[in-house]
């Protein structure tokens, strides 16, 4: 017998030559330079296999789902349906029926508000969120609030941006019928404790909705290993198409909610004097859902899972390290999110110089950042800036690619002085 030898549990590091061939967009060139495109927390750019399986639908199974019994209707159903199924697997789901597809992580964050959040809220109830929310983990809470004359409460964070837990722990009253809290910080990069805030809420009887928007893409986010309630994902920034989103929700307390949207497909009945629902997830999805989009988020969730999120970790990992160093050795330049647990995401000022004016100048040489709010103005508030420049690292990007950054940094240094 050949004794076992145990494979080697580190995986060998990504090729980024044969990845970058995947994604065509990243073979272009922008004012006659190869496009760097740093703006990942935007939106991914999108692998060949997703932008060939759309096309796969519109060519060869296009027709409306659920409804026809005609064999294109049903194979478009098959695909739609199986988009659901790679969605549980790729978060863990426990059932498909916990699977709801909505239009971004906008959509789904919106549904719960006003179908779970907003039947349960009573004058002087409050909905806790933390200081480094996007936008959309804000507005809607603050909308249910107002209709309820219910409160938004806000977990403070510290000058690294990281959540302050004791102050978080402080938040959580009896009066608190729901956590909304960011696993990752589309402003600062901040990796949030989410398995603890779900313990720390749970021991209180409180539910809570994690929005993954930009941890999903980043690391493996398993429902069930974390406990949530309500979790939502958005398919453009998982390297799929827009318009697509997911809201995953524990079965029970989906179950327990009305429906958000009225309309074809969330029904089992309709008369004029009563309508009836649809079971799960069906209930949630009103008209004609997107089609193309589950089905190009299906290729999208292949496409990460073949590359594995151990060697996506990794190699984002090391590039957050060079491309941070790279950053600090700029004069003028200051990092804004610091926290020691952090994504691939550095927003940054520089001394003298508008965010807008390094974002337009960096263009110039090719290189793609986000500059502005990022939808998180309080969180650009706490730090006292108007605006920041944040550039955000996905799976393709490369030392190369943080080089050009840095010479085009310098430029801007050079042109302010
Ligand atoms: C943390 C976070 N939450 C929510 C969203 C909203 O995503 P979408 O606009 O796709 O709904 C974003 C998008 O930037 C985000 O970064």
């Amino acid at each position: 017998m050949t004794p076992h030898v145990a494979a080697p549990a580190v995986r060998p590091p990504l090729d980024l030559a044969r990845l970058r061939a995947d994604f065509p967009i990243l073979q272009r060139s922008v004012h006659g330079k190869p496009l760097v495109y740093l703006d990942n927390a935007a939106t991914t750019q999108k692998p060949r296999a997703v932008l060939d399986a759309i096309a796969a639908y519109y060519a060869t199974i296009n027709a409306n789902v659920h409804r026809g019994v005609h064999e294109l209707s049903e194979r478009a159903t098959e695909a739609y349906e199986g988009s659901r199924e790679r969605v549980r697997a790729f978060f863990n789901a426990a059932s498909t029926r916990e699977i709801v597809f909505t239009r971004n992580a906008t959509e789904g964050i919106n549904l719960v508000a006003h179908a779970f959040a907003r039947p349960l809220l009573a004058p002087g109830d409050t909905i806790l969120v933390s200081a480094m929310e996007h936008h959309s983990n804000i507005v809607p809470w603050q909308i249910v609030c107002e209709a309820a004359g219910a409160t938004l409460t806000v977990a403070p964070i510290d000058d690294r941006g990281e959540l302050m837990l004791e102050e978080f722990e402080r938040r959580l009253t009896p009066r608190t019928r729901l956590v909304a809290m960011t696993h990752m910080s589309n402003a600062l990069g901040t990796i949030t404790p989410a398995r603890e805030i779900v313990r720390l809420a749970h021991a209180r009887g409180i539910a809570v909705l994690l929005d993954a928007s930009q941890a999903a893409y980043h690391m493996r986010v398993d429902v069930q290993a974390l406990g949530c309630d309500f979790l939502v994902a958005t398919g453009h920034k998982l390297y799929g198409p827009t318009g697509i989103g997911v809201l995953y929700g524990r079965e029970a307390r989906l179950e327990a909610m009305p429906p958000f949207l009225g309309g074809g497909d969330m029904i089992s009945s309709v008369s004029f004097e009563r309508s009836t629902w649809n079971v799960l997830p069906y209930k949630f999805e009103a008209g004609t859902p997107n089609i193309e989009g589950a089905i190009g988020l299906h290729a999208a969730l292949d496409y990460i899972d073949e590359v594995g999120f151990d060697a996506i970790e990794a190699h984002e990992r090391g590039l957050l390290a060079y491309t941070t160093r790279a950053l600090e050795g700029i004069p003028g330049i200051r990092l804004i999110g610091t926290a020691r647990d952090k994504g691939s995401i550095l927003s940054f000022v520089m001394d003298g110089v508008h965010p807008h004016d390094v974002g337009t100048i960096v263009d110039r040489e090719g290189v793609a950042i986000r500059t502005g709010h990022h939808c998180a103005q309080p969180v650009m508030e706490r730090f006292g800036v108007p605006a920041t420049a944040r550039a955000s690292i996905a799976m393709y990007n490369t030392r190369d690619e943080i080089d050009a950054l840095a010479r085009a940094l310098l430029k801007v240094r050079e042109v302010f002085g």
